[in-house]
């Protein structure tokens, strides 16, 4: 299954928002519609967007310095969004093939994802009990995906490993996706809402956590999906090894630390009715609902980048492989 294809000239879009009860693909044709897929969710997961928006800069007419702006605002915080269209106008600029530019693009992410995922099993045990948040899975990427990677690579090799994957409120992307995914490859993997990660921890389940992030600061800070932080601390309190798996392209040196972030907020609804028959709140009640926080870098056992592994201390050893 595979999120984006472009075959004989179109491409295809797997609606992320429909699963798992239903695998249909779009057909974006104009920038609305690619402005719609990204800020709606039917693609989501950083490198994703960044793949998706480098063909939306391929296939696109018009002026493509106007594009980038566009495309970029529907997502602030995953930086591969602004990196991938950032690189397809330097394409264009310099009179490059943009579609083999965008191809390019997704392809060397598939390449990132299994050394990612090298990486990252080479951190694991036969029979570890993993937690992960949100999704990070092919879905999220071009193949295997990132925080999924070492668990979908570890399948192909034989690895038996138990998965708890939180819910991940308020879009579920850990329901809806991450046990679609494990599901599907064969993955042994169990639900919990994400209030249950402490639990599972105190019982002795886990052997490490894997999430993935949406922007690395140059200090090793790293936004991750709401709720990460919290998994993290809890991680740092029982001792547990929390990694952050990404492609290099998602470290923003010009981030200094997690403060210079942009945080994406996103619409009350997600938050009292989406995925409810009735609102669970009055309409009048206020909602905070930012897409992501920042875990700080103490927090931190490793970030596992297609570099290679990067531990403590993070502005040295990050500066090592830009
Ligand atoms: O809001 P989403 O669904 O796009 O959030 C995605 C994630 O949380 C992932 O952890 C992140 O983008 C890394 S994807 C490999």
């Amino acid at each position: 299954m595979e999120n984006i294809k472009y075959e004989n000239g179109v491409l295809y879009l797997l609606d992320q928002t429909q699963l798992p009860n239903e695998e249909s693909y779009l057909t974006p044709k104009t920038k609305e519609e690619y402005f719609f897929a990204i800020k709606s969710l039917q693609v989501r997961g950083a490198p994703a967007i960044g793949i998706f928006a480098a063909y939306a800069m391929a296939l696109l007419d018009g002026d493509k310095e106007e594009l980038k702006r566009y495309l970029d605002s529907a997502r602030p915080t995953a930086v591969n969004l602004s990196w991938a269209t950032g690189r397809m106008l330097k394409a264009y600029q310099d009179g490059k093939s943009l579609i083999d530019e965008a191809i390019a693009i997704h392809e060397e992410d598939k390449a990132m994802c299994r050394k990612i995922s090298e990486y990252g099993l080479s951190l694991l045990h036969d029979g570890d009990g993993i937690l992960t948040h949100c999704n990070a899975g092919a879905l999220a990427t071009s193949a295997y995906g990132t925080g999924l990677g070492p668990l979908l690579l570890g399948k192909e090799k034989g690895y038996t490993f138990h998965v708890y994957t939180d819910e991940t409120r308020p879009l579920l992307q850990g329901a809806r996706l991450t046990s679609y995914e494990l599901e599907k490859a064969g993955v042994d993997v169990t639900l919990i809402c994400d209030n249950m990660a402490s639990l599972v921890m105190k019982q002795g389940k886990i052997n490490a956590v894997l999430v993935g992030a949406d922007r690395i600061a140059a200090n090793g800070d790293t936004a991750n999906k709401i709720g990460t932080s919290g998994v993290a601390v809890l991680a740092k309190y029982y001792g547990i090894p929390f990694y952050v798996l990404a492609p290099y392209s998602t470290i923003d040196y010009s981030c200094k630390t997690g403060d210079d972030i942009v945080i994406e907020e996103r619409e009350a609804d997600e938050i009292k009715s989406l995925y409810f028959e009735k609102p669970t709140a009055l309409p009048e009640t206020k909602c905070f609902n930012p897409a992501f926080d920042v875990t700080d870098s103490e927090l931190i056992t490793a970030i596992i980048t297609d570099k290679g592994i990067i531990r403590a201390p993070y502005c040295e050893n990050l500066k090592k492989i830009r």
